[in-house]
């Protein structure tokens, strides 16, 4: 259909690739034809159930592992012309745990997919892009991409990694933007809790893995629960940026964390914001928690 934007999104077999994906397809206007990609097509009923009239129509489906320079080719190749007014760039693996128990080869598969996946994913398309003066780049980063949190430490460094680069590229390639969630609920926090549940964590001593089990993990748990966003939240906001008439750099999505992030840059120490982070983390948490029941059970009560 003219005048209709081709959106390229990565990794919509499921969370917030998948919710993106479904609502720029049921765009009143129909003003999106998503190219909903993922690296294995059996996987693909969740998205085409979620999709439903839209399927077929505003919605198409392709395969793309963003790992394979090959299966990235292939699919922009596929695309007519080549065309992509917007790339979304969703794909992204998780990793927690003791350092001293992660294998180098683990750590390189999580670069592999959150860092080098996205370059290439850009380096395919900025090229048409800017011959046409147009398009519009989105990463899926994180506040942990401007924030390191402790036991994620590979995965905090491939996001930062994305933001620095993307800095950088900005200057050239003005459409450019980061969105960065906070904890979202999705396959990626059931994924790490069943991780965890199968790993010994060999290498790593009793203290370090009685920290991560015993503190670190059910303040997560926590935090995902009283500050966890939806991936329709995210989703909301993507569109929100992809629909602005200036999109912003930088996109947080969860106002939780913005003064966090402010911290950082307030104090160039870097102490305030290393302690503000881990009293949120452990204490402010199951703090809330407490206080959220608290109030529950006073509603209740009434
Ligand atoms: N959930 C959170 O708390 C949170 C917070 C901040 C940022 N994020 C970011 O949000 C993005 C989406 O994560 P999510 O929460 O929606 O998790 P998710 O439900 O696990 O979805 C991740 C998606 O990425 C895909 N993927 C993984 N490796 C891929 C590859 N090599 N090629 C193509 N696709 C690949 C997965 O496909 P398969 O089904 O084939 O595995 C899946 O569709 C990630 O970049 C993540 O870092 C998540």
């Amino acid at each position: 259909i003219p005048g209709q934007k081709v959106v390229l999104i990565t990794g919509c077999s499921s969370g917030i690739g998948l919710r993106i994906a479904v609502m720029l397809a049921k765009d009143e206007q129909k003003r999106y034809h998503v190219i909903a990609t993922m690296r294995d097509l059996k996987r693909k009923d969740k998205l085409v159930e979620a999709a439903g009239d839209a399927y077929g129509k505003t919605l198409s489906l392709a395969v793309l592992d963003v790992c394979s320079d090959e299966s990235v080719k292939q699919c922009i190749d596929g695309i007519k012309d080549r065309h992509v007014d917007i790339l979304i760039n969703n794909a992204g693996i998780g990793l927690v745990g003791p350092l001293e128990s992660i294998p180098i080869e683990e750590m390189k598969k999580v670069f592999e997919t959150n860092f080098f996946g996205v370059i290439r994913m850009i380096k395919e398309v900025m090229p048409d892009m800017k011959k046409r003066r147009g398009g519009h780049i989105i990463v899926v980063s994180s506040v942990m991409g401007l924030q390191g949190v402790v036991f994620n430490d590979v995965y905090a460094a491939s996001k930062f990694a994305m933001e620095g680069f993307c800095e950088s590229l900005a200057v050239q390639l003005l459409n450019l933007s980061m969105i960065e969630p906070g904890p979202v609920h999705t396959e990626f926090e059931a994924k790490m809790i069943q991780d965890v549940r199968q790993k010994e964590y060999p290498g790593a001593d009793p203290d370090t893995i009685h920290y991560f089990k015993n503190v670190y993990l059910p303040s997560s748990v926590d935090i995902f629960e009283v500050l966890g966003q939806t991936p329709d939240d995210i989703a909301r906001c993507t569109k929100k940026v992809i629909e602005a008439s200036s999109p912003r750099f930088r996109n947080m999505t969860n106002p939780w964390y913005t003064p966090i992030v402010a911290l950082k840059y307030a104090d160039e120490t870097g102490g305030l914001s290393v302690h503000a982070f881990y009293h949120m983390l452990f204490n402010l948490g199951p703090l809330m928690h407490i206080s959220m029941t608290a109030n529950i059970d006073a509603h209740i009560g009434m």
